[in-house]
């Protein structure tokens, strides 16, 4: 498509568009792509992968850079005046964290790395017993399946909620699973985990879950990594007892800050609050985490008796800084505060009613396009039109006999499609699973599949393949990254490898190959045309 056609083109769409949404202040959205990210212009880039990283406004830079500039950081593990001015920004941020989630004095913010960190920190310290259980729906992260390991070492039960033709679940069947493990004297631990948003789907689940799952005597890990970049969390409205959070997932930086949620009880953090919990099970201390500690490997005794638990021979401290383990990245966590006000300055609810209609503006031109028999090229998973869905859809494309292409096809067009000599933009978006095998596995599911677990056996012989034949073994990863950039013939595979990966995909109906487009903060009208362009090259380049 040359440019002067899809300017023309563009032109049509915008104005269509625009009558379509009129309430969305879509001047103030240029501004701010001009003014916060006009570096995705300079550089002719269609980013639509928000739900894999959001991007950083500006601001959010320059603010940092003059911070780091000015002013002298120390260790914050200290007490002298640089080391207090850390200490200081870091509270501060916590504070402007906990304000912004509306957590009153119902919650402690501990800093992790990210939203993996944060579930590994539940991971490892929920007091799992051989009467408690984990249960989580089967749109999870890999992260929030990874639980599943510490569950099991504890030897509670695990059981997954399976996912709908529509990808939810079903209440009854949670309310159910959520029923065989309640105990009536509170004394086994249970925890279910689920998205507020799928990050594969994009569909959010009902947060009353949370108060079902109470009223059934279970805690709740609320991952909200993929919903909290364009929804606000109330933690007023739902108290789960622990929220997980990538901060560069809701404004792009810094990238290795993230942090968990507890729940305490009325400021203090007593043992039977959710934080309490953690606490008490905490497998290990660290620096910066304990409130006493010797070096002793002999237990301390006093009159005989062992004053400290042996071989920890360690106090744990009392808040938040019982699990920030080493030394917090104190000179990034400012910037974390500034993110936030940022966020809060666009306003979420007019957030929303932009990713609202740029969503339901993608979705309708995509289904209208159609195989030359008449058959439909694009299905959205989970339906055209729902209320509960968030900033991220998952696109089944589809050849004209209806079999869904294999991801290795679409990730070998999109990038013969930005390879194209000339400079139309460049497009950025997710092929594959995204780290939720769930989602994939219920794509892909015939009927008679169904929880019979032939689909994994299939899945396995495709991973095992995979491993036995495609890794990058042997060769140089680094070239292979700059080649990926630079050379337009670049292929991930060989074209036979290609030829049979696709056939044993097509035998077996894979999925994995689900096109995620993820829209933010600076996603116009224009992002959503641009995608549409790749949407019709690749209809009509109808690879076999
Ligand atoms: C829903 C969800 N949970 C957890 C994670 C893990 O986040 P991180 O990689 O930042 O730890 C992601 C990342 O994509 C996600 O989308």
């Amino acid at each position: 498509m040359t440019e002067t056609k899809s300017i023309l083109d563009f032109t049509a769409f915008e104005q269509e568009f625009l009558a379509t949404a009129p309430d969305c202040q879509w001047k103030e959205l240029n501004r701010l792509r001009e003014t916060e990210f006009s570096r995705l212009d300079k550089q002719r880039q269609t980013y639509l992968d928000y739900t894999g990283s959001n991007l950083y406004p500006a601001s959010l830079i320059t603010g940092f850079q003059s911070r780091l500039l000015e002013q002298v950081y120390g260790n914050p593990h200290s007490e002298n005046p640089t080391a207090n001015l850390s200490s200081l920004v870091i509270e501060e941020t916590r504070q402007s964290v906990l304000d912004y989630f509306n957590a009153g004095k119902d919650y402690c913010c501990i800093f992790t790395a990210n939203a993996t960190a944060s579930l590994k920190l539940v991971g490892e310290s929920y007091p799992f017993g051989d009467k408690g259980a984990y249960v989580y729906t089967h749109d999870n992260h890999n992260s929030v399946l990874g639980l599943r390991q510490y569950a099991l070492n504890k030897k509670a039960s695990i059981e997954a909620v399976y996912l709908n033709n529509d990808y939810c679940f079903s209440k009854q069947e949670l309310e159910s699973l959520l029923s065989k493990y309640a105990t009536t004297d509170g004394s086994d631990n249970r925890l279910f985990a689920f998205p507020a948003q799928s990050n594969s789907t994009g569909i959010k689940h009902s947060l009353e879950l949370i108060d079902l799952a109470h009223a059934k005597g279970w805690d709740v890990l609320l991952d909200t990594a993929a919903y909290v970049s364009t929804n606000k969390l109330d933690l007023q409205a739902i108290q789960p007892e622990f929220v997980c959070i990538s901060f560069y997932k809701m404004f792009g930086f810094p990238t290795g800050i993230g942090c968990l949620l507890v729940k305490t009880k009325k400021e203090s953090f007593q043992s039977s609050s959710a934080f309490g919990k953690l606490r008490n099970n905490k497998p290990a201390f660290f620096g910066g985490t304990v409130a006493y500690v010797s070096s002793n490997s002999e237990p301390i005794r006093h009159e005989g008796k062992e004053m400290l638990h042996h071989p920890l021979n360690a106090i744990l401290q009392f808040d938040h800084s019982a699990f920030e383990e080493g030394t917090p990245d104190f000179l990034s966590l400012p910037a974390v505060k500034d993110g936030l006000h940022f966020l809060e300055q666009i306003g979420i609810p007019l957030l929303q009613r932009r990713v609202n209609a740029l969503m339901r503006s993608l979705i309708h031109h995509l289904i209208q396009l159609k195989h030359q028999n008449g058959q439909p090229f694009a299905e959205i998973c989970g339906g055209n039109e729902r209320n509960d869905r968030g900033s991220n859809i998952l696109i089944k494309f589809k050849r004209s006999n209806g079999v869904q292409y294999w991801g290795g096809t679409l990730e070998k067009i999109l990038t013969e499609y930005n390879n194209q000599p000339g400079d139309q933009y460049k497009l950025s978006v997710r092929i594959g699973t995204f780290c939720n095998p769930g989602v994939n596995e219920s794509c892909s599911m015939d009927q008679d599949d169904e929880k019979s677990g032939s689909f994994s056996v299939k899945l396995t012989e495709e991973a095992i393949h995979c491993d036995q034949n495609c890794g990058y073994a042997g060769t140089d990863y680094l070239s292979i990254l700059r080649r990926k950039l630079t050379d337009i013939t670049y292929q991930k595979y060989s074209n036979e490898k290609h030829e049979e990966m696709k056939l044993n995909a097509n035998r077996h109906g894979y999925m994995s190959g689900g096109m995620r487009v993820s829209i933010g903060m600076a996603t116009t009208p224009r992002d959503i045309f641009e995608f549409l362009c790749f949407a019709n090259y690749l209809l009509e380049r109808n690879p076999d």
